[in-house]
Parts: C-alpha cells; structure tokens; sequence
C-alpha cells in the first residue's frame, strides 16, 4: 500500500511517499480503508522530532486525523488514532474498537477526516479538564484555527458567553460561529477588553499565553493545547493552569457527529491534496496560512 512515511527526523525532505506493507493487526484491531486523512501540526512536529517522548519505531507513518471504511464490514467511520501506533497517512490503518464512530452522515470522507482531533481537544479542554459550565465566560486563543473554531462552537452550545482572538479577516467568521465578543489579536490587546474570565482556552501559548492570567478571575482556569503554563501566578490565585495532550476517544464523537448531523456544529476546509502531494500538505500546514483544515483524499 502507499504511505506517507518517515525514516529519520528532520526537516521537510525526510518525508516519502511510498510504498510500505499494510499494518498487521493485532487481536482487537480494527483495519481501516483510509479514504480521508486530516493534516494536525502534531504530523510536522513529529517529524522535526519534537514528539520523541511517544517512541515511535522507525518508520513512522504519519497522520492520525481519518475517515474511511472498516475492511470486510464497510462501515462508514471517523477517528483520532492514537500517536502512538501506525498513522492514518496511508491506504490502511489501525484503530482500536473505543477510538472511532460512525461517520456523522451529513459529510463526506474528507469533511469527516477533518474533525476528530480538533473536536476531541476542544471538548476535552472545555469541558474535562476547564470544567467550564453555562453562564461562565471562557477566552478562546486562536478561535478562527481548527481547534479553536470547534472550542467556539461547543462552549456556545454549553451556554457560555464566549470570547474569541483571531485575525481581522476571520472575526466575522468566528462571529458566525457563535462568538459573542471578538478581539483582533493583530491591532488589539485582549486585556484592553477582556476582564472577569473562567477559562482561557489557549491554543496559542508563548506570550498570549503568559498575558491571559491577568484576564483572569482568581480560582479560574487556563488550559492551553500547546505548552504547560507558568505555575507560580497559578498558585497564588487558585488558578488551575495546566496543558493536556487529547485522547481518542469514540464516544465523544459520536456524540459530536450528532452534533454535526443536526447543524449544530460545522467544520472548514482549507485545501485537499492527493496522497501523491501529500508533503504540500503538510507544507501548507507548516507555513500557518491555512484557514481551515487541510486534508490528504487517500482514495
Ligand atoms: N495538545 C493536544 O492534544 C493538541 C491537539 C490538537 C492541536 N494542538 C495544538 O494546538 C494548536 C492549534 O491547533 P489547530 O489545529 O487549531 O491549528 P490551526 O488550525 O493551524 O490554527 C491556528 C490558529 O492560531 C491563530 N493564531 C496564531 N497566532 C495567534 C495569536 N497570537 N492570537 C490568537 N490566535 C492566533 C491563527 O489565527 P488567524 O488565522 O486568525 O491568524 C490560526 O487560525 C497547534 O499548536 C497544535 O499543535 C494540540
């Protein structure tokens, strides 16, 4: 089968395209025809190395965003497989049977390959670990990204009052996604009009990151997806400053593909590339242009 694999770590030309041997599965497995796969930064940060704490066996086939057909059943699905094993970037993958669920039924395979991570952090950082609630005010960095758009959406059905940071040409887009208040993050500082806040979800980190506990109320909570925050200012005030890793996790998207099946929730799609180009793919995602999701059509 084709697959887009590494052997080394390093920068974009260690990347191939190739042939490799389909996944031998394991008892409890599950084989996927892949038809879809969506490109996270965790694929590119993996291949600089950055990720060395998962010990990933050389060759490490990449991705772990997909959507596709259980083999000898058919069954329409989506899943996060985890990091941890073979990568959705080829023609089959594993997943394990507690990772995946039908694939909402109101999208085709590469708008369904783009939502398992992204949807998965976002519930996960909302809601187990920011335990955020109806009528509390969460922050959301980088609102208009994958990760963000879906935390927009998910904190607004939960009855948040919710205030996104993004770019001038996307503040109408994370409006349409239920954003009551917007701060440009490029002319604006969010503390200048951000006060009182529960949660920061940070999908941003560095200085953005440091600058949010002064938003905060004292017992809140800023969870970030990228990088673990300063705990000092954290202790003092009772805030619960944490970074989390998403886990897979079936159940919650089938409960997001119900979601999406009843329009509660919707996706976006930057660009699809055909597995041949898959390393534009990544590329595009590297370059941080993207506006939405860029997905590899495997099929
Ligand atoms: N921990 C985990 O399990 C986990 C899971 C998924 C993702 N992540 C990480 O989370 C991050 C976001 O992922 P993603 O898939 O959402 O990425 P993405 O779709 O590429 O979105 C990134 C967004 O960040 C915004 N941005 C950049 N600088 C900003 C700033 N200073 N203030 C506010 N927004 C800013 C950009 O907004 P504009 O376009 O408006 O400029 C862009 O839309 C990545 O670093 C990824 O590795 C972690």
């Amino acid at each position: 089968m084709q697959a887009i694999r590494i052997h080394s770590y390093g920068g974009p030309e260690v990347v191939r395209v190739e042939d490799a041997p389909r996944p031998q599965l394991k008892a409890g497995e599950i084989l996927v025809r892949v038809k879809a796969a969506g490109v996270n930064a965790v694929d590119w940060k993996i291949r600089q190395g950055n990720m060395g704490f998962l010990n990933l066996q050389f060759p490490v086939t990449l991705g772990c965003d997909l959507a596709g057909t259980v083999e000898g059943s058919g069954e329409e699905i989506y899943a996060y497989c985890a990091l941890t094993r073979n990568g959705a970037f080829a023609e089959y993958a594993i997943v394990l049977p507690g990772e995946y669920a039908p694939k909402p039924k109101t999208l085709g395979f590469v708008e369904a390959a783009s939502i398992p991570v992204a949807s998965l952090t976002a519930w996960q950082g909302l809601f187990d670990h920011g335990k955020l609630q109806a009528g509390q005010r969460v922050l959301v960095h980088g609102a208009a990204g994958m990760v963000g758009a879906m935390a927009v959406q998910l904190a607004k059905r939960k009855g948040a009052y919710v205030i996104g940071t993004a770019s001038g040409d996307n503040l109408d887009y994370i409006r349409s996604l239920g954003a009551d208040e917007t701060v440009d993050y490029k002319s604006e500082r969010f503390e200048d009009k951000v006060h009182d806040i529960d949660l920061v979800f940070d999908t941003v980190g560095g200085e953005t990151q440091q600058r949010s506990f002064t938003v905060l109320r004292d017992g809140g909570a800023l969870i970030s997806t990228v990088q673990p925050p300063a705990q000092e200012t954290a202790l003092q005030r009772g805030i619960k400053a944490a970074m989390f890793g998403a886990l897979p996790n079936g159940e919650t998207l089938r409960e997001v593909a119900r979601l999406i099946d009843a329009g509660e929730i919707r996706t976006r799609i930057d660009s699809v590339f055909p597995m041949p180009k898959g390393l534009d793919a990544l590329a595009r995602s590297e370059s941080g242009k993207a506006k939405g999701k860029i997905v590899i059509e495997i099929a």
